[in-house]
């Protein structure tokens, strides 16, 4: 068999979430095949070329073409292909994590992942570099929320928008849903970037400082946070003001509650080209809905649709939708 091709697959996820992954894949068609936490194996039918796998498995951080398991390091290297870019990752303090990589990969790189999960026991796999594919070896940025962040959705925003390669600019407003205490708006003000705030619940002192009484009184040379303290369904056009290029919810509530109000925002501000919601689910197998939460943004108009579960997520999943 020609080793771009393979019958295995291998994907990386959230310990936890390997009965949702299995889900997913088995719509697919494929076969689950080998497990430990983190790591699933599935066969296909027939073998799979490289460049076809391109399924989009909203539970991997990671996916590749499995060309199998080795008792070392060394030896699940030389499987891989001395051209690739290699990626290290490990099932290490009961998550799976990626080792720091000096070089970013850039689209279309053939990217090779040795994926350690015990002392004898190291598996290799191939998958090539493309857009919303994160460019961490197992989906995990590393990164280090800072210690004046209210809370750990910093890590949520930063997260995704590393994940998808995210261009949000100073140019842009962002309304967040469920913003208390206030860890995205953080995040989004340290880049420079506007948020209105649409919250009952009280927000942190650190974005306050940035807080403007009036959505008319707009600083024009720094970012600003206007809270709308009103439950989303109470939050009208006078309180979004123009301008609000992306939207995004955080809330407490179901995906269906979340997705109407997203349907009943972007109406009220038709700018919004982008969407970045966190679903938060009561049980991971309602993965099983995820085709219709993608047609809801497809009906509102969005062509470029991704749904990921990141390593900072529990029982969540990030939507991604955009216009172009
Ligand atoms: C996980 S917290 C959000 C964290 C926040 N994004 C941050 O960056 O710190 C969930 C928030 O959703 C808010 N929430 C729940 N239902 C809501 C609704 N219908 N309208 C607005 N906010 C809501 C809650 O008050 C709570 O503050």
């Amino acid at each position: 068999m020609n080793r771009l091709e393979s019958e295995f697959v291998f994907a990386l996820c959230n310990p936890g979430s390997e009965k949702a992954l299995k889900l997913e894949a088995m719509a697919l068609g494929w076969h689950p095949s080998y497990q430990r936490r983190g790591f699933v194996t599935f066969k296909a039918d027939a073998p799979l070329a490289l460049k076809s796998l391109t399924a989009e498995l909203a539970c991997a951080r990671r996916l590749c073409l499995s060309l199998g398991k080795a008792p070392t390091r060394e030896a699940a290297l030389q499987r891989l292909d001395a051209a690739a870019l290699i990626h290290h990752a490990r099932y290490f303090e009961r998550k799976m994590q990626g080792l720091p990589c000096a070089a970013s990969p850039h689209i279309g790189q053939l990217i090779g992942t040795v994926v350690e999960l015990g002392p004898t026991e190291f598996w290799a796999g191939l998958h090539r570099h493309a857009p919303f594919l994160s460019p961490d070896p197992a989906g995990d940025a590393g990164l280090v929320m800072p210690r004046e962040s209210p809370s750990r959705a910093w890590l949520k925003l930063e997260e995704a928008l590393r994940f998808f390669a995210l261009q949000l600019t100073p140019a842009d407003v962002v309304v967040e849903l469920g913003c208390a205490p206030g860890g995205v708006v953080l995040a989004l003000l340290q880049r420079g970037i506007s948020a209105i705030g649409v919250d009952p619940a009280k927000m942190a002192e650190v974005v306050l400082a940035s807080a403007i009484a009036n959505r008319a009184d707009t600083p024009t040379n720094k970012p600003w946070f206007f809270h709308c303290r009103k439950p989303a369904a109470l939050a009208g056009k006078r309180d979004l003001g123009p301008g609000v290029s992306w939207f995004m919810s955080d809330m407490n509530q179901s995906p269906e509650v979340v997705l109407k109000e997203c349907a009943r925002f972007c109406k009220m501000a038709p700018d919004i080209r982008g969407v970045l919601l966190t679903l938060k689910l009561t049980d991971l197998l309602q993965i099983a809905d995820k085709a219709q939460w993608l047609a809801s943004l497809t009906d509102m108009g969005f062509t470029t649709l991704r749904l990921q579960q990141l390593s900072v997520h529990h029982k969540e999943f990030a939507l991604l939708a955009m216009k172009s």
